[in-house]
């Protein structure tokens, strides 16, 4: 199992030198937390900035670690002009396609995989697809259509779909229907991601189980691709970047409080015991210590506590609890 972080910023000025340090000797993949979306990657229409992901690349490579690409299609962090209402099908599918090709061009050789589209489905009791710019542009076969673009223009690079809740039932269903229309249509991924942006206490450990055994059925691959459990209460559910928690709580301004950091431990166990019994390919925490974790400033700003290790790149109580499972799999096989 490839063990995975994400990191912000431009490296390597982005890091200090011992969360460099903590990076380098516990993850062997890294995620760019922002810079190969597609609005940073195109900020103008037909100008590419290739800066920052070029350099966590580098950064990648001088330390024998592999990179995931994320992500070409998604609704957030994208440019308006790219799928703006009214630009017509035929200017949307060329935005798309100078995309893909442009940016899969670049790195072509150099990434193990893409996450190919970004939170389709919807959120909720009803409905399939969300109503994305691209959908409203180009229809369904904008999905399809992704994926053939990436593969003709990197064929031997990874691709995948990747969103969050996609464990809860209703969700489950939706993100299987997908991936039955990308079959369908020649495109079937080699992997599915599971964000795992999960809520100290509400990890739904059944509804995950089921979701990973699910997805191997489909002869995929199954990642968890933005691990971190929030113990700070909030009200907005899901990861819908856009949303904001109205209340400015910061209960754990001063620390966290053991027992929440000995419950996190425990929910992080739980978890990898059931990563590893279903041969998860990868597990990527999004960020690499809690000083550098979105959850401080999204839905809302406060001090957060979500990752395995502390402000000062310090190991948690979650932290040796993860060890003793990937310990105790090891000595089982
Ligand atoms: C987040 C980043 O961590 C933030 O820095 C940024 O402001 C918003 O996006 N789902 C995803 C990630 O797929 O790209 C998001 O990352 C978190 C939710």
């Amino acid at each position: 199992m490839q063990m995975g972080c994400a990191v912000g910023g431009t490296l390597p000025g982005s890091l200090s030198p011992v969360e460099t340090e903590l990076v380098t000797r516990h993850f062997n993949v890294l995620t760019p937390e922002n810079c190969m979306k597609p609005g940073p990657l195109q900020p103008e229409p037909g100008r590419f900035d290739f800066a920052a992901g070029d350099a966590l690349l580098h950064f990648a490579s001088e330390r024998g670690m592999h990179v995931v690409g994320h992500t070409l299609v998604w609704h957030n962090q994208t440019s308006p002009w790219m799928y703006a209402a009214g630009i017509g099908k035929s200017e949307a599918l060329r935005q798309m396609e100078q995309h893909i090709r442009t940016v899969v061009g670049h790195y072509r050789g150099k990434l193990q995989g893409w996450d190919v589209v970004n939170e389709a489905v919807v959120d909720g009791p009803e409905g399939y697809l969300r109503e994305t710019p691209a959908l409203a542009a180009l229809g369904t076969e904008y999905l399809p259509l992704a994926f053939r673009l990436a593969r003709e223009t990197d064929p031997d690079v990874e691709l995948y779909y990747n969103d969050y809740s996609i464990e809860v039932p209703a969700k489950r269903e939706r993100t299987l229907r997908l991936l039955d229309l990308l079959d369908s249509a020649g495109q079937k991924p080699h992997g599915v991601g599971i964000q795992g942006h999960w809520i100290l206490d509400e990890v739904p450990f059944d509804d995950i189980a089921t979701a990973l055994r699910l997805f191997s059925e489909r002869g995929l691959r199954v990642m968890i691709t933005e691990l971190d459990i929030d113990v700070v209460p909030r009200k907005t559910a899901g990861a819908e970047v856009t949303a904001r928690s109205a209340d400015g709580d910061d209960p754990y301004a001063a620390g966290c409080p053991p027992e929440l950091l000995e419950r996190q431990a425990r929910q992080y166990e739980q978890l990898f015991e059931l990563f590893l019994e279903h041969e998860v390919s990868r597990v990527t925490f999004w960020g690499p210590n809690d000083a550098r974790t979105w959850l401080n400033y999204w839905p809302s700003a406060r001090t957060n506590h979500p990752l395995l290790f502390d402000r000062n790149s310090q190991p948690k109580p979650a932290y040796a609890r993860v060890m003793a499972v990937a310990e105790r799999h090891a000595l089982a096989r």
